[in-house]
């Protein structure tokens, strides 16, 4: 039977594009989104996720509204890089017809709480933004670490250094205090850091075969994965691609065995020089038990022609 599966969005391209790989994935069964900040505002992210949900076919998906800004902070503004890299808009500033639905009323918190208690193990949570969400439900219900089934995250940096800085990913340097209570909570977690989604990269080639299916859906994927590619031409050239970071975790949720890890128990620098750092925890060294896995290899070959397959799949058959 197919996983419960939340997904926790900034909804940027690559947040779009894990919503995509998640509809197009039977193991998964994608019953809710919830939003969170970062690419583009909390308020921008949900329009986002609701008009990417109807323009690829699945208007059932509800989602619920998270937290604004980080857990240090009292509001939050997006970087210029976010602007950059998804565009004003976050989807490449593609112009897809707002949803006529609203976010749920209920807190992403509250739903993701209710959610790990009605259906444990069989719940799956995918956060692809800060944890902040993650962070305040745990420290709202704290059985809900050994409740659940697993999560899946993507963020931070172990072999490799970040996308911010020298140390810091961004999903983990928009709230490293949010991040590090969650890796340190004993929540079981997989990490799908830079060491990994950085050498899943995807060029116009592919895109090409998205608008060539000649559907709305098809066409916006192609669109707006070409601003982002576009993008990455300027602030990764070396890569030859655009870096597959958000769909890598969704993959993993659905197949773990598309990634090696290494099981460690991890902490988050919260403190300069080397805030936002993700990194091995010394206290926690020698303990038996370990919480996390972190992904230090990927198939490459094989995670990309599975997305290919899917994402194909969701640009195909949405009306
Ligand atoms: O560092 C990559 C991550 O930051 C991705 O989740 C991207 O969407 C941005 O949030
Ligand atoms: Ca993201």
């Amino acid at each position: 039977m197919a996983k419960k599966l939340i997904l926790d969005l900034d909804t940027g391209v690559d947040d779009a594009l894990a919503i995509a790989y998640a509809l197009g994935s039977p193991e998964l069964d994608l019953m809710a989104i919830t939003g969170t900040f970062g690419n583009v505002l909390l308020e921008q992210g949900i329009r986002n996720s609701l008009a990417v949900t109807d323009v690829l076919g699945h208007p059932e998906v509800k989602v619920f509204p998270g937290i604004s800004h980080a857990r240090t902070a009292s509001e939050f503004e997006v970087l210029e890089i976010s602007h950059f890299i998804h565009g004003l808009n976050g989807i490449g500033d593609v112009d897809i017809p707002s949803s006529t639905r609203s976010a749920e009323k209920k807190s992403a918190v509250d739903f993701l709480i209710e959610a790990v208690e009605t259906y444990g193990k069989e719940l799956i949570y995918v956060p692809t933004g800060p944890l902040t969400n993650l962070a305040a439900a745990i420290e709202k219900a704290p059985d809900i670490t050994k409740q659940i089934g697993k999560v899946v995250l993507m963020g931070g940096a172990l072999t490799v250094g970040g996308n911010v800085n020298a140390c810091a990913e961004a999903n983990i340097s928009q709230d490293p205090e949010a991040a590090d209570l969650v890796f340190r909570s004993g929540i079981p977690a997989t990490m799908i850091g830079l060491d990994v989604t950085l050498q899943t990269l995807l060029t116009y080639k592919e895109t090409q075969q998205w608008r060539a299916v000649g559907t709305p859906a098809g066409e916006f994927l192609a669109d707006m994965t070409d601003y982002y590619i576009k993008a990455y031409e300027t602030t990764a050239p070396h890569l030859g691609g655009c870096g597959l970071h958000d769909p890598l975790a969704v993959a993993v949720a659905a197949d773990s065995s598309l990634v090696e890890t290494l099981p460690i128990n991890m902490k988050v620098d919260c403190s300069e020089p080397t805030r936002g750092r993700t990194i091995g925890d010394v206290e926690r060294l020698n303990d038996p038990q370990k919480t996390m896995e972190v992904a230090v290899a990927v198939d490459v070959p094989r995670f990309l022609d599975e997305f290919m397959t899917r994402i194909g799949s969701v640009a195909r058959s949405a009306k």
